[in-house]
């Protein structure tokens, strides 16, 4: 229970008995991922409302009675507004369920969860977090690329590609600084324009850069490349979403770190090394 709520505003709001909402993060896609709090609550939840990034492993631990809400969002393909996933979370609550609240990742990074639990909070709901593996540190583990490393990269970045007006202002100086890591969500759309950006703002062509689809799944696809070939590398691979660009020195350890999906002989199947110009 979230100390934050105030307990005679709530039983104003919920004259009935409320439920709780429990934000879970369900981890980049590989089941296993999943914290044992978030299944625990997954297959005990009165009903789960979740969205697209969200794999039929992980919902196969839903419990039997649990009724199941899909409220995705895609690029572009909103199945449910944001508002209205806000108020069914409220109504859902008010109804007296408990209500686990899934989404891909972790909730707190590029997720909307911030959002979502500011509406319940000013509603009194009771609510609780239950961070997940995000994006960002499962993906890079799967691709054998170690976001820091003492030789190569001494912080790391975390930006979205993508705006809430669809446009893509970043702070390109402060991104094309070397000995750091810089991960870009939702960037695949504009990848070539991000490339160019990091170029025009001080980074060599030949930097390394690449691109993970669907991380930490069988269907796991790595293309590395340089910023100068990426954009070309990609598009020519035919990387489905979801994506996730990885841009940095780091990148090249990925020839000695590859572990998942690799085959007998050691050899990535789906890498592209030797793109990286030396
Ligand atoms: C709306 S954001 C949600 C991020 C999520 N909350 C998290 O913490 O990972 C969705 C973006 O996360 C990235 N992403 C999520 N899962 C991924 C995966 N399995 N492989 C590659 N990228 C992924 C992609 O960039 C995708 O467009």
């Amino acid at each position: 229970m979230n100390s934050f709520v105030d307990l005679p505003a709530m039983l104003a709001a919920c004259p009935a008995r409320c439920g709780t909402v429990y934000l879970v993060g369900a981890g980049p896609g590989d089941a296993d991922l999943l914290t044992l709090r978030a299944a625990r609550l997954l297959a005990q939840a009165d009903v789960v409302v979740y969205d697209h990034l969200v794999g039929p492993e992980v919902l196969a631990l839903i419990g039997d009675g649990s009724e199941r809400l899909y409220v995705g969002k895609e690029r572009s393909h909103h199945s449910m507004a944001q508002d209205d996933i806000n108020r069914l979370l409220v109504r859902l609550a008010r109804s007296g369920r408990n209500v686990v609240r899934l989404k891909g990742g972790d909730p707190f990074v590029f997720g909307r969860g911030g959002e979502e639990l500011q509406v319940l909070a000013a509603e009194g709901i009771a609510f609780e977090v239950v961070p997940g593996i995000t994006a960002a540190c499962g993906v890079a583990s799967y691709a054998g690329i170690p976001l820091t490393h003492r030789d190569h990269a001494q912080s790391c970045t975390f930006v979205t590609g993508h705006l809430k007006d669809g446009s893509c202002e970043l702070d390109w100086p402060a991104l094309a600084r070397p000995r750091q890591t810089v991960v870009i969500y939702m960037g695949l759309s504009g990848l070539a324009t991000i490339c160019a950006q990091l170029v025009a703002h001080g980074l060599p062509q030949d930097w390394p850069a690449a691109v993970v689809a669907q991380g930490t799944l069988a269907s796991q696809r790595v293309v590395c490349a340089t910023l100068g070939t990426l954009a070309d590398a990609v598009a020519r691979e035919g990387l489905q979403s979801p994506c996730l660009t990885i841009v940095g020195q780091v990148v090249r350890l990925r020839d000695e770190l590859a572990w998942f999906g690799t085959q007998d002989t050691g050899v990535p199947a789906t890498t592209h090394l030797s793109t990286i110009e030396a």
